[in-house]
């Protein structure tokens, strides 16, 4: 048995960004990773002769910690195309195609969204994202569900549609019913403002070259060989005051720290001996994750681009409730072109519960509403399989139920022992993405060094 300085279980970018930095600084890490490669949640693949970001891939102006990173590790960017007219079907099953990014509704409908925009702007920026539980209104915000808060502050339905989709479909991938108002405040806080997640054009601002998994890819890659182990997954942790002694089908290793760089979900599937404080189980008992079927569909032509169309297109009223042009730009010679669109929430459940083709068929009609009928032809379809993978269950992220933040979260980064936990589902800036996963990262650093 090996004596490290810190195990870190789990080789997502957060656990990949404490092993980088514990290493430059001369200490002495052990990576484990249950899966048979890096990266989590970050997965880049050619599924059928096509680059596919099967997981995480957009970067934002906001994502300054990301956007370091991506500059120390040397990888370019490029943009998301965005040139043409979005599409947009409204509560009267209308299509009709706008720019800029307001979509277009009635104008009284409009108003109502700028307004609701300006009041989640607000209370955002009366939010730490690192403890949203000291919001002035937390206690108010967490009793209720942002479908609830939605209906209490306006009438019109297609307003509360079209601000209930940012942040419930499109960002926690569960009902707005599900979620308090406070978490919804924490994802628009955690963006740097509600505005920023309404503007496509920031949040889906640019793309890695190669891929966002060449990120957590090249973090590994800086580690010394025999750091990260892989096809490890721990199953049982011992502890005690002065370190603990990690299980794993194949061995243990003791370390002065453990860090459970994994979500808060897939803590709890840990044995511990002893076991955690009565509050650390029960807590994560209060965090889910959402549940989002990202797809991706690929054509012998990028055709909507023929017919003016930037690719992007929005509906709370369809199947696919966002897809936007996912064309490999940084592929010397790519003719085809790709559509990447989200199923969330409980229009995953449905399209899940049908057959491959029923599920493909409703998919593609969705998207010729959108396209036309020229997208019911695809050369290529594939959906991301988070859901049924056991080292993730869900996408994008995990987040509290009603009243569990204010309850729980201060408890969320607390240390048990020589046990610390980290990811991007429990970050404050860049909550529920890389960035998160990096400050999450970097902060346990400091605390270790
Ligand atoms: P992550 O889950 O990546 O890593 C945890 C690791 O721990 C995994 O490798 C897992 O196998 C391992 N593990 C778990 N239990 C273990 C055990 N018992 N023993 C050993 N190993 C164990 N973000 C973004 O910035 N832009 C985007 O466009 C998107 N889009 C997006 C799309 C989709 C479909 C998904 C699923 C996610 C995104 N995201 C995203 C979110 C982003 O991918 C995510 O926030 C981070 O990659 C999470 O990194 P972590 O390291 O925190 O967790």
């Amino acid at each position: 048995m090996t004596d490290f300085d810190v195990v870190v279980v789990g080789a997502g970018v957060t656990g990949l960004t404490v092993a980088n930095r514990l290493h430059a600084a001369g200490k002495s890490v052990l990576v484990l990773e249950a899966r048979d490669r890096v990266g989590g949640r970050l997965l880049t693949e050619d599924i059928e002769g096509v680059r596919l970001e099967v997981g995480g891939q957009w970067v934002s102006p906001d994502q300054t910690a990301l956007l370091a990173l991506i500059d120390e590790l040397g990888l370019e960017m490029y943009s998301r195309y965005r040139a043409g007219e979005s599409v947009y079907i409204g509560a009267d099953g209308v299509r009709r195609t706008f720019e800029g990014e307001q979509f277009p509704v009635p104008a009284t409908t409009e108003a109502e969204m700028e307004r609701l925009t300006k009041e989640l702007d607000r209370l955002a920026a009366a939010m730490d994202p690192l403890a949203p539980w000291e919001h002035p209104d937390a206690d108010e915000l967490d009793r209720i569900s942002f479908a609830t808060w939605l209906a209490a502050q306006t009438d019109d339905a297609e307003a509360r549609d079209n601000i209930g989709l940012y942040i419930g479909p499109a960002m926690l991938t569960k009902p707005a019913h599900s979620f308090s108002a406070l978490s919804a405040v924490l994802m628009a806080a955690s963006a740097g403002g509600f505005s920023n997640l309404v503007d496509a054009d920031f949040i889906l601002d640019r793309r890695v070259v190669g891929g966002l998994q060449r990120v957590p890819l090249a973090l590994a890659a800086r580690l010394p060989e025999g750091t990260v182990h892989l096809s490890e997954a721990v199953t049982t942790i011992e502890w005690d005051a002065d370190g603990g002694t990690v299980f794993t089908g194949r061995g243990s290793y003791s370390g002065r720290r453990i860090l459970m760089a994994v979500p808060p979900t897939l803590v709890n599937r840990v044995q511990y001996i002893p076991a955690l404080p009565p509050v650390q189980a029960q807590m994560r008992q209060h965090i889910s994750f959402g549940l989002v079927v990202k797809l991706h569909i690929t054509y012998d032509t990028p055709f909507w681009r023929t017919n003016g169309l930037s690719g992007t297109a929005f509906s709370p009223y369809a199947l696919v409730h966002e897809a936007y042009d996912n064309t490999n730009e940084d592929i010397d010679g790519e003719t085809r072109g790709t559509l990447v669109g989200f199923v969330s929430d409980v229009k995953a459940d449905g399209i899940l519960a049908l057959s491959p083709e029923a599920r493909k068929q409703a998919v593609l009609e969705s998207l010729a509403a959108y396209y036309g009928p020229e997208a019911l032809n695809p050369v290529g379809y594939y959906e991301s399989p988070w859901m049924a993978d056991e080292w993730t269950v869900g996408a994008f992220g995990t987040s509290f139920d009603i009243g569990s933040l204010t309850r729980y979260g201060s408890h969320l980064r607390q240390e048990v022992g020589p046990l610390s936990f980290a990811s991007s589902d429990i970050a404050g800036l860049g909550f529920q993405h890389v960035d998160g996963a990096i400050r999450m990262g970097e902060a346990i650093f400091r605390r270790y060094a």
